[in-house]
């Protein structure tokens, strides 16, 4: 039995007074979330902040990005051990973001999971097809290919390790979401493409949506066999609609 991960992943928002109001919420609410595993994803800057206020909670917490070298002359970058001096026990990997807006490619991604797998961070590996993707029909070529390259890099044990969110990026921050059954069969897919190199580690693996998941549509997606949880944009700045999607986990 897979246990339910919802993530908030907070992108660039956020500032003290907002994040303490938000946080304040989820630790009120946090004891009716029954099932489900929570998380939140927080700007770096954010990250002490966050882990001092979640300390001691069944919140736990991580990073957007990292960056693949240990230490050095990287201007702007954060490394693993810096997450994890902080506790992060998360971080998300190849979000669609930073695969369009910032150029990283399955290769970096890939070697983005084997280096924050190495460090003991659970990686949270994004992937997901466009709109003009979907259109071409190619949606199950490209999350196919964005999986092979994680196994080929850290074979399929370590990738058992972590956790797939399916991201179809027509529906991130869209208001488009993905019809239950739209997201199912894509999981299902995943599902089966892992299970062709490792059965338990298919079985094993949670793989969450993301995509304007919400307080509203979230106990249908989250009914689905294959959907384990949720990575979540927008709703997770708001207190009462992550802890609706939390609580729908079950
Ligand atoms: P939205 O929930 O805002 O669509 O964002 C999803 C997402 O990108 C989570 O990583």
């Amino acid at each position: 039995m897979r246990k339910p991960l919802i993530v908030g992943n907070w992108k660039m928002n956020g500032s003290l007074d907002d994040n303490k109001a938000l946080l304040d919420g989820f630790k009120a609410g946090i004891g009716n979330v029954k099932v489900a595993e929570v998380a939140v994803c927080a700007p770096y800057i954010y990250i002490p902040d966050v882990a001092e206020q979640l300390t001691g909670t069944p919140i736990a917490w991580g990073g957007q990005n990292m960056s693949i070298e240990a230490k050095g002359a990287f201007t702007g970058e954060i490394s693993t051990a810096m997450l994890l001096d902080f506790s992060c026990k998360y971080v998300i990997i190849g979000h669609s973001e930073r695969r369009t807006l910032y150029g990283e490619d399955d290769a970096l991604v890939a070697q983005k999971f084997a280096v924050a797998h190495k460090a003991g961070l659970i990686p949270i590996l994004c992937i997901g097809e466009t709109l003009d993707e979907r259109e071409k029909a190619v949606t199950e070529e490209v999350v196919a290919r964005q999986i092979k390259a994680v196994i080929d890099e850290v074979g399929i044990a370590s990738l058992g390790d972590g956790v797939i969110a399916y991201e179809p990026v027509w529906a991130i921050g869209t208001g488009k979401t993905a019809s239950p059954d739209q997201a199912q069969d894509v999981h299902a897919f995943i599902r089966g493409q892992l299970a062709a190199h490792d059965k338990a580690v298919a079985d094993k693996i949670r793989i969450q949506y993301g995509g304007s998941m919400n307080a509203g549509n979230a106990k249908e997606l989250l009914a689905m066999q294959d959907i384990d949880g949720g990575l979540i944009g927008g709703a997770s700045l708001k207190v009462e609609d992550f802890l609706a999607i939390c609580t729908a986990a079950g």
